[in-house]
């Protein structure tokens, strides 16, 4: 089995797909790997890193994908490498497939197999293969580090001989994985914390970070948790409460971060214009959503916008990049164990079991065609 590395071509990606740690254990499943030449410099893994591990170099993507069985990645293939594929490679990514049904019929046409990694089944045996959690873990803790550098005051509490510093009120908005991370990580710096969500779960969880939780508790909160474990699109009504709510919430805040999201769904608007207009100069929103159209009304993809009242609205796009060594090694730790499901131990060979319920929940495609059932041709 020849697995292979290629550096990631999309201009954002800081990521790469294999560490050497991950190659060595590729090689001890019987695999051979070749890596693209500087295909880990942006996580700060060298090109004799990977050839200590094992694996061999290639000078550019085409060597590296020529012949290979099984190609590691972080983002999809785009349409101008997957030539480059050997028919009936497999590939594994994240596909990033909603809206981009072209791209999944282009990697069918191209005879590879698709796996895509953000659609495995969150069950106890798939933990150790759950890129969302992994990637979105440090997406949360790192907003509120970059939160703290575009804040221009301290974190903490500090009493000095200059004065007393008060500690900085930190909102953030949508508890699930990144939330959890952003809580604790603003509860480390010493920030005073309070948490919103609308899935009732999420109560306890914010307490037991010593954070305080602030929504509306009615009955549609009550049920607003679907039975997969994600938040429900809430009614135009809750809608009006909740902002309400936030609203007279967000004007004492210095930081907001907001990580809500919705399966399926654009992010929801939790932050108006007029909500940003009534915080303080120097105040900061991190808008972990900005990808899937953000959840304040304001943040723009990329950019950080600076209101005429003094509020720093930030964008950043591939927040996970932004450690782009710790978020590399945790993702290919998903894939190693992803692939571990996918190799016959006797014939060290790629053997997937097409009825396996991994496997079924991550492939879009197969021999020349479109398989997945949220994305077959209608
Ligand atoms: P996500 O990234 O889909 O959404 C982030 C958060 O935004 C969620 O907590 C959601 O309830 C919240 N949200 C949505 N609409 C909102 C609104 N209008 N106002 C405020 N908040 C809003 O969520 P993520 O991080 O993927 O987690 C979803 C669930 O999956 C959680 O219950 C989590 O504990 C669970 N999970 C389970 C795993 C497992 O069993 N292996 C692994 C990871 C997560």
């Amino acid at each position: 089995m020849r697995v292979a590395i290629p550096a990631e071509t999309e201009a954002n990606e800081t990521r790469v797909a294999a560490t050497p740690d991950s190659i060595k254990k590729l090689i001890a499943l019987g695999a051979t790997v070749v890596v693209q030449s500087g295909a880990g410099m942006s996580s700060g893994i060298t090109d004799p890193d990977y050839v200590a591990a094992g694996a061999t170099l290639a000078g550019t993507a085409a060597e590296a994908l020529a012949d290979a069985d099984l190609v590691l990645k972080v983002r999809r293939p785009a349409a101008t490498e997957l030539s480059d594929y050997k028919r009936g490679a497999s590939v594994i990514a994240t596909m990033d497939p909603y809206g981009h049904e072209e791209a999944v019929a282009a990697m069918a046409d191209a005879g590879v197999n698709a796996f895509a990694m953000e659609f495995m089944p969150r069950i106890t045996r798939a933990q150790v293969m759950d890129v969302l959690s992994s990637q979105a873990n440090l997406a949360g803790y790192r907003a509120v580090i970059d939160g703290a550098a575009e804040y221009g005051r301290a974190l903490p509490m500090m009493m000095t001989a200059a004065g007393t510093v008060p500690a900085a009120r930190i909102f953030i908005m949508g508890v699930g994985v990144a939330g959890l991370q952003a809580i604790a990580t603003a509860r480390r710096l010493g920030a005073i914390v309070t948490a919103t969500d609308v899935r009732p779960a999420t109560k306890e969880q914010v307490e037991s970070l010593g954070a305080k939780f602030v929504a509306v508790e009615d009955d549609e909160f009550k049920q607003a948790e679907t039975a997969g474990g994600y938040a429900k699109e809430m009614s135009a009504d809750y809608k009006a409460k909740q902002a309400a709510l936030v609203s007279a919430h967000i004007a004492k805040q210095d930081i907001v971060i907001t990580t809500a999201l919705i399966p399926g769904r654009p992010a929801p608007r939790l932050i108006s214009a007029d909500m940003v207009h009534s915080m303080r100069a120097g105040s900061v929103i991190i808008d972990l959503a900005v990808e899937r159209g953000g959840n304040c009304e304001l943040a723009l993809p990329g950019e950080t916008v600076i209101t005429d009242n003094g509020v720093r609205i930030v964008g950043h796009l591939n927040v996970p990049g932004r450690l782009a060594a710790t978020a590399s090694s945790l993702y290919a730790r998903n894939l190693l164990a992803f692939v571990e499901t996918l190799v016959d131990k006797d014939t060290k060979g790629l053997a997937p079991k097409w009825d396996d319920e991994l496997v079924k929940a991550t492939l879009l495609t197969r021999d020349g065609a479109v398989v997945h059932p949220n994305f077959l041709p209608k």
